[in-house]
């Protein structure tokens, strides 16, 4: 058992998050993370309107009883979603923890923290988590360049960005990006975080409802097997690469890229194709450097356990035997 000011906060047994991920994040890997212990996030804008988010809740509670959250990602957009209509879904269907992520997510903390909710906000430089407690936050999710999806643009990794902003906020931290083991849980405690999140990592679960072929290409990709896009747009993204990354990627290198030169490679819905389908080079899918300590495809209760057992044994172990103690 390791207990943090994380567990506390929010009351899971592990230490252990499951953070939003666009047409991953569904009912069926919250409940299967939550039954495990550990604390899993359903995406919001993963469902179509609002209310299919109100019913998606109510799917997940018909699987678990222990808690679990909703990740609101607020992105710049043309056409935003309505951001307000499905914060109010979150808050009508009794949700206790949220994970906020992008943009600045002040009205979203005001109005969660009103009605009692704890707020994650996921971020990815010391000043935007200074800036989060201030405007408070319950905590901070920290991810460092390693990390899949958006890693914001300053390029600094988690072995410096965990520890730079550990010295700067009070509230209770997450180590994001690169997690997949007990090494690196370990690794999160000793840099001053207080638990870890995992998205890739989750992803290639049994419970993950996404096409067994792009799971089995998780565990065969290795650390290299990721590309940077929207560099050149200000909105780095990092994702698995394939084909259609690749050659983003090429047209991005030439210089002068405008959305509408890479639009048709970057489609969300293709990348959603990926997963129902199971082509890994359909579309642009998100995935982290983590892949290379991908092996395998357990469940949710087995890498869960697996990971807090051998975070233990580490402890207990190796790291005492350095000091004397054991
Ligand atoms: C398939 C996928 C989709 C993601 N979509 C989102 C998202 O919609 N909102 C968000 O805040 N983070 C998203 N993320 C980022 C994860 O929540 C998490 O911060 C990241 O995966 C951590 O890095 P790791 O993959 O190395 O564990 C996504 C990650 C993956 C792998």
């Amino acid at each position: 058992m390791l207990k943090t000011r994380f567990t506390e906060l929010v009351g899971v047994d592990h230490p252990i998050v499951q953070g939003g991920m666009q047409w991953v994040g569904r009912a069926q890997l919250v409940s299967a993370v939550a039954n495990a212990g550990a604390l899993g996030f359903i995406t919001a804008l993963t469902q179509p309107t609002p209310e299919d988010l109100t019913k998606e809740i109510a799917r997940c509670r018909d699987m678990t009883d222990k808690p679990f959250g909703v990740n609101l990602t607020i992105l710049p957009a043309l056409k935003p979603p309505p951001y307000a209509e499905y914060r109010q879904a979150i808050i009508e269907s009794g949700i206790r923890v949220v994970e906020t992520a992008g943009s600045n997510p002040q009205e979203h903390i005001a109005a969660f923290k009103a009605h009692g909710i704890k707020v994650i906000h996921k971020c990815t430089s010391v000043r935007h988590a200074v800036k989060a407690e201030k405007l408070g936050a319950d905590a901070i999710s920290i991810d460092g360049f390693e990390c899949a999806g958006h890693p914001g643009e300053d390029d600094v990794p988690g072995l410096i960005l965990i520890p730079a902003a550990a010295d700067k906020v009070k509230i209770p931290m997450i180590a994001s990006g690169g997690f997949g083991d007990a090494r690196g849980l370990v690794a999160a405690l000793a840099l001053g975080a207080e638990g870890i999140n995992m998205g890739t990592r989750f992803m290639c679960t049994v419970e993950s409802p996404i096409h067994q072929r792009v799971k089995e290409q998780i565990v065969a990709n290795d650390e290299r097997a990721t590309d940077l896009i929207f560099r050149t747009l200000h909105n780095t993204a990092r994702v698995a690469r394939n084909a259609v990354s690749q050659e983003v990627v090429a047209i991005e290198r030439k210089g002068g890229a405008t959305i509408d030169d890479i639009r048709h490679l970057v489609a969300g819905q293709r990348g959603k194709v990926v997963y129902e389908a199971g082509d890994p080079d359909f579309g642009i899918w998100s995935a982290g450097m983590v892949q290379g300590l991908i092996h395998d495809i357990p469940t949710c209760a087995q890498l869960v356990s697996r990971i807090v057992a051998e975070a233990e044994a580490i402890i207990g172990g190796r790291l005492a035997r350095m000091t004397g103690r054991a």
